[in-house]
């Protein structure tokens, strides 16, 4: 249960604007009286979510997710109920005392461990034994101020300083688990030795491992990452995310690497709106993660044919989730850190700010190695991009492609045109299952409309208490009872105020985010409400009529039988006085 008063979580939501707080984590626009973004919680590229500054809430029309500024961090972030008030009261600059227990089963030392770590390794590097290691950082123009920013370390030539460091403090449970120190057979020895230490990081930003880089040596791997765990998963994890999310969001821009010595390298330079995924393709994680953070994404991988495989594999796992991303290549096989040092920052800059568009890419790419003086080949090249073609869904970028292929071709635009067998994407998923019911009778419309303006005025709350005997439809009847409650303990309604009552039942808040995306006017006047609440009546004597009639059908005594017709005559009349 909260261990906040009602009043507390007041303080502390009005203490921001939930404005704000979503467009930390996605873009949005203004319009009309609301803000408009899309929604992080179902796949989509219009803009369903709506932010109403008004009401503290956010809504999204497709997926019906709704809540308010707590709800939203704690959807976004999988966090807790009380972590998410913990965060929006930093945001808010509140003071409050609640004693987070972040995440449960995670093993909260390791955390602890790695950042101990990094004061170890970061104090290394200015020792006399870091001496070469700084040589090879200023070499890479990375200065004291770079390393300081990414906390790069050192771990020394020695066996066992982690071990001497740490294994007072902690238990070799947690050190073995953090995979910094490893059992060997003759005792426990530091798993890094001599390797310059660049610390990783979650998404919030806590050391969650280590990428160790030789710089004395050509022996053994170039990095070694340090094991995965429960706190660390390489594929669900972007380099520099945390560091660079508000800037992504502010420039609606984010660059995506392939190496954290690329993200170090264009920080160097200024460039500070990139992620790197650290070897390899995107992972769908990522992608979801990378489609958040802005709404232009610039997929800058390494020069080489790796890099260009990787990107298109990228490139496709963003098409997944309805993303086009631009593309920049590098000449000479250089990555972006080699790109600096060779042609500087200016002409970096210039790179970036003229991606090339996905379909320009995929021609270069598909066109390489291939003879287009054959008619064979010539082919399989016009195969290959009219397959591509198929998972385009941007009219005129396919429109644009064929003409530059009808170009290299010598075939007809109209013809290539008619080629393209168009997949029939299925439809998103979420949109279907999601869909509000589609309220099979007018009293249980009624139902729905009354709550939505119970959500919003005191009035409707009378006119529920005065005319309404029961809601036929369960979730419902549990949203009104709630409603009333809040009513009666803090004598008006507050929607946004609301929501952290239902902050612990999912159930209820999907009933509030159905009952929300009806989207009606605003107001309702007292009489149209009572109109309203006349229809549930007119429902609740049916009911008990029909109940009735059905008892009297089951029974042969006829002294019961005449029993019950009284009543169901009674009903009838106060019906006739009620509902008409
Ligand atoms: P790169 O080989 O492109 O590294 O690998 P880089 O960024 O150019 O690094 P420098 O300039 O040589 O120092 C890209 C990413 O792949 C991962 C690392 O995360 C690296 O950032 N990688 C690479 C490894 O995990 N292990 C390796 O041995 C090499
Ligand atoms: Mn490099």
């Amino acid at each position: 249960m909260n261990l906040l008063t009602q009043e507390q979580l007041n303080n502390i939501r009005t203490s921001v604007n939930i404005v704000d707080v979503v467009s930390k984590y996605i873009p949005l626009a203004h319009k009309g009286s609301n803000y408009w973004g899309v929604c992080p919680f179902h796949s989509d590229t219009n803009p369903s979510l709506c932010v109403s500054p008004d009401k503290q809430i956010f809504t999204c029309f497709v997926c019906h997710k709704t809540g308010n500024a707590f709800n939203f961090i704690m959807e976004f972030e999988h966090v807790s109920f009380q972590e998410a008030v913990k965060k929006v009261a930093d945001m808010g600059n509140v003071k409050v005392d609640i004693n987070i227990k972040s995440k449960p089963s995670i093993n909260n030392n390791l955390y602890k461990i790695y950042e101990d770590t990094n004061k170890i390794y970061q104090n290394n590097m200015n020792t006399t034994f870091g001496s070469e290691a700084k040589k090879y950082l200023f070499d890479r123009e990375i200065n004291d101020e770079i390393i300081k920013e990414f906390g790069i370390g050192l771990s020394i030539k020695a066996r066992d300083v982690l071990v001497k460091g740490l294994s007072k403090k902690y238990e070799m449970k947690d050190l073995l688990e953090s995979g910094l120190i490893i059992k060997t057979e003759s005792g426990m020895i530091d798993a890094y030795q001599n390797r310059i230490m660049f610390p990783l990081w979650d998404l919030e930003g806590r050391i969650v491992g280590y990428s160790g880089r030789i710089y004395d040596t050509k022996e053994g791997s170039k990095y070694i990452n340090s094991k995965e765990s429960k706190i660390f998963k390489k594929g669900e994890l972007l380099y520099n995310y945390h560091r660079s999310r508000d800037i992504c969001r502010e420039l609606d821009t984010v660059i995506v690497m392939e190496g954290f010595m690329d993200v170090i390298a264009s920080y160097k330079v200024g460039v500070k709106n990139t992620v790197a995924m650290m070897g390899t393709a995107v992972t769908k994680y990522q992608a979801n993660l990378i489609k958040r953070m802005a709404s232009n994404i610039i997929l800058l991988f390494d020069g080489d044919d790796a890099g260009a495989k990787a990107t298109m594999r990228s490139v496709d796992e963003l098409l997944e989730l309805n993303v086009t991303p631009k593309v920049v290549r590098l000449e000479d096989n250089l990555d972006p850190d080699e790109y600096i040092k060779k042609y500087g920052k200016d002409a970096f800059i210039e790179k970036i700010n003229n991606p090339m568009n996905i379909m320009d890419f995929k021609l270069s790419y598909l066109k390489n190695g291939k003879n287009l003086t054959s008619d064979v080949e010539k082919a399989s090249y016009v195969n290959d991009i009219l397959h591509e073609l198929e998972h385009i869904n941007d009219d005129i970028l396919i429109e644009l492609t064929l003409k530059k292929l009808s170009l290299e071709s010598g075939l007809d635009v109209e013809f290539l045109k008619s080629k393209i067998v168009k997949e029939e994407k299925p439809k998103e998923k979420v949109t279907e299952t999601k869909k509000v019911d589609i309220k099979t009778t007018k009293y249980e419309q009624a139902e729905a409309t009354l709550l939505y303006y119970m959500l919003r005025s005191s009035d409707a709350i009378n006119v529920y208490n005065d005319y309404v005997t029961n809601i036929r439809i369960q979730k419902y009847r549990f949203l009104a009872r709630n409603i009333l409650q809040f009513y009666k303990e803090f004598g008006k309604i507050d929607l946004a105020a609301f929501l952290d009552t239902l902050a612990f039942n999912q159930e209820a808040l999907d009933t509030v985010g159905e009952i929300q995306s009806l989207n009606l006017k605003e107001d309702m006047n007292k009489d149209d409400l009572i109109e309203c609440a006349k229809v549930i009546q007119e429902g609740n004597y049916k009911d008990a009529i029909k109940a009735l009639e059905e008892q009297m059908s089951n029974t042969d005594n006829l002294e019961e039988k005449v029993k019950l017709s009284e009543e169901i005559r009674k009903l009838k009349v106060r019906r006739m006085k009620d509902v008409k």
